[in-house]
C-alpha cells in the first residue's frame, strides 16, 4: 500500500488522499455528503493550498487525516489515507486510537479555525504548549520550555518570557491563533494541516506567520495543507492549488497554471470575483452568473477533448449523457498536462481513467540576494 512515485524514480508524497469520502447522519432524511471522492497528495516542502466556498468539505477532509471526524454522526464512507509515518507506509483511517494519538500533534500537526474551541481556558499558554512537546519529544522540563519560548518568539509573541505564564482569555484572537501554531510548530511535524491559519491575524501578521511557514517547510522539509478563502494567500504561498466544490475536487493544478487558465466554471467564477485594483466595474460579477453563462460549458469540448465539466446545477447535455461507471458519473479528468477538472464520466471518455491528480511540483525558492 505504500505511496509508489508517480514517475518511476521521482520522490514520494508524505500523504496521498485516495478517493475519500465522509458523510454525516443529520438526524432525519439522507445523510449530507460532506467529502465525496476526494483525492490529493502532499509532497515534503510542498504547499498545497485547498481553496473552495463554505461547507465544501475542506475542514472535514483536514480532519478525516487525524480521525478528528465525530463518529457517529460522521462516517468514512470510502478511501484510504495513505501517510509515509516513520515507521512506514499507513492508511490514517484505519489507525487504532492509540497508533493515531501517536500521530496527531507529533508526525502530524493542525493549526485550527478556531483557536479559542482548541485552548484549554483552565490552563496557561505555556503549560499547553510545554505539554505539546513533552507528550511527545524526549526533553525535560527545562528543555521543553526553551522550546516553547523559541516557538512564542517565532511566531511573534511579544514578551514570551513574561506571557508563558498568561491564560488564553488573556490574549486576544490574534495570539492565541498564533500560540495554536507555536504549538504546532514546536513538535516538528512532517506534515502541518493549516486551517484558515490566518483569518483572525491582521494582515502583517498573517504575512509574517505564512513567511514562517515556508521557511520551516524549507528548513525542515515539512509538507503542509494550507486550507483557506483568500485567492491572494493560496498566490503567493503555495505550489499546488486543489480547488473543492460541494464535497468534490473541481480542478488541480500548480498554481500559476490555475491562475492563468482556470478550467473549470466554479475556479473561472472565483478568480473574477476577486476585486480588481483598477477596474472599473461597478459591481462585482457573482460566481453564480459566470457559470450561468452556457459559454463556460462550451470551452473544454470546443478544446476537442470531448468533456464538460462536471456542475451539480447543470444536467449534463444529453448528447453527453453521463454513463454511471462503478465510480459513478463524475471523476478528474487530466485535460492538460498536469491539470484536472472534474468532469461528467460520459460515453466519449468513460472508458479511461486518467491519472489521479498529483503533482511533486514546487516554485523554486526565492534566491538570496547576492553580497549583501
Ligand atoms: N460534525 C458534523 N456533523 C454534521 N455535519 C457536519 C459536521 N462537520 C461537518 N459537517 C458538514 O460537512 C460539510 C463540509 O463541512 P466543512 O467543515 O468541511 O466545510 P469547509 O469547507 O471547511 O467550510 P468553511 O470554509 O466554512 O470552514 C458541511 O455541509 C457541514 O455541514
Ligand atoms: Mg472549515
Amino acid at each position: 500500500m505504500p505511496n509508489t512515485p508517480n514517475t518511476p524514480g521521482a520522490e514520494w508524497p508524505i500523504v496521498r488522499v485516495n478517493d475519500l469520502a465522509v458523510s454525516f447522519d443529520n438526524g432525519r432524511g439522507p445523510r449530507v455528503q460532506a467529502v465525496d471522492g476526494v483525492r490529493m497528495s502532499i509532497y515534503p516542502r510542498q504547499t498545497l493550498a485547498v481553496v473552495g466556498e463554505s461547507g465544501c468539505g475542506k475542514s472535514v477532509t483536514a480532519m478525516s487525516m487525524l480521525q478528528l471526524i465525530p463518529r457517529p454522526p460522521g462516517r468514512f464512507d470510502r478511501g484510504e489515507i495513505v501517510f509515509e509515518s516513520e515507521r512506514g507506509p499507513v492508511d490514517l483511517l484505519t489507525l487504532g486510537p492509540r497508533e493515531i494519538r501517536e500521530v496527531r500533534g507529533n508526525e502530524i500537526a493542525m493549526i485550527f479555525q478556531e483557536p479559542m474551541t482548541s485552548l484549554n481556558p483552565v490552563y496557561t499558554i505555556g503549560d499547553q504548549i510545554m505539554e505539546a512537546i513533552l507528550l511527545h519529544q524526549k526533553v525535560g522540563q527545562g528543555q521543553a520550555r526553551e522550546i516553547a519560548l523559541k516557538a512564542m518568539r517565532d511566531v511573534g509573541i511579544p514578551e514570551p518570557e513574561k506571557r508563558i505564564a498568561a491564560y488564553p482569555h488573556q490574549f486576544s484572537g490574534g495570539m492565541r491563533q498564533r500560540v495554536m501554531i507555536a504549538m504546532a510548530l514546536a513538535c516538528q511535524p512532517r506534515l502541518l494541516l493549516a486551517d484558515e491559519p490566518s483569518t483572525a491575524l491582521d494582515v502583517t501578521i498573517q504575512a509574517q506567520i505564512l513567511e514562517l511557514i515556508t521557511e520551516l517547510k524549507e528548513s525542515r522539509g515539512m509538507a503542509v495543507m494550507l486550507i483557506t478563502h483568500d485567492l491572494g494567500v493560496v498566490a503567493e504561498n503555495s505550489d499546488v492549488v486543489c480547488v473543492m466544490y460541494a464535497g468534490r475536487v473541481v480542478e488541480y493544478a500548480k498554481v500559476y497554471d490555475l491562475y492563468d487558465n482556470p478550467m473549470h466554471p466554479y475556479t473561472r467564477g472565483l478568480l473574477a470575483s476577486i476585486p480588481k485594483m483598477h477596474a472599473r466595474n461597478d459591481r462585482l460579477v457573482t460566481i453564480r452568473e459566470i457559470v450561468d453563462d452556457d459559454a463556460q460549458f462550451r470551452k473544454l469540448p470546443e478544446a476537442g477533448l470531448g468533456v464538460r465539466p462536471w456542475w451539480p446545477w447543470h444536467d449534463p447535455p444529453a448528447d453527453l449523457a453521463p454513463r454511471p461507471g462503478p465510480a459513478g458519473d463524475y471523476y478528474l479528468q487530466e485535460v492538460a498536462p498536469d491539470h484536472w477538472v472534474g468532469v461528467w464520466r460520459t460515453g466519449a471518455v468513460g472508458d479511461h481513467e486518467s491519472r489521479a491528480p498529483d503533482l511533486a511540483y514546487r516554485i523554486p525558492p526565492k534566491a538570496e540576494p547576492a553580497g549583501v
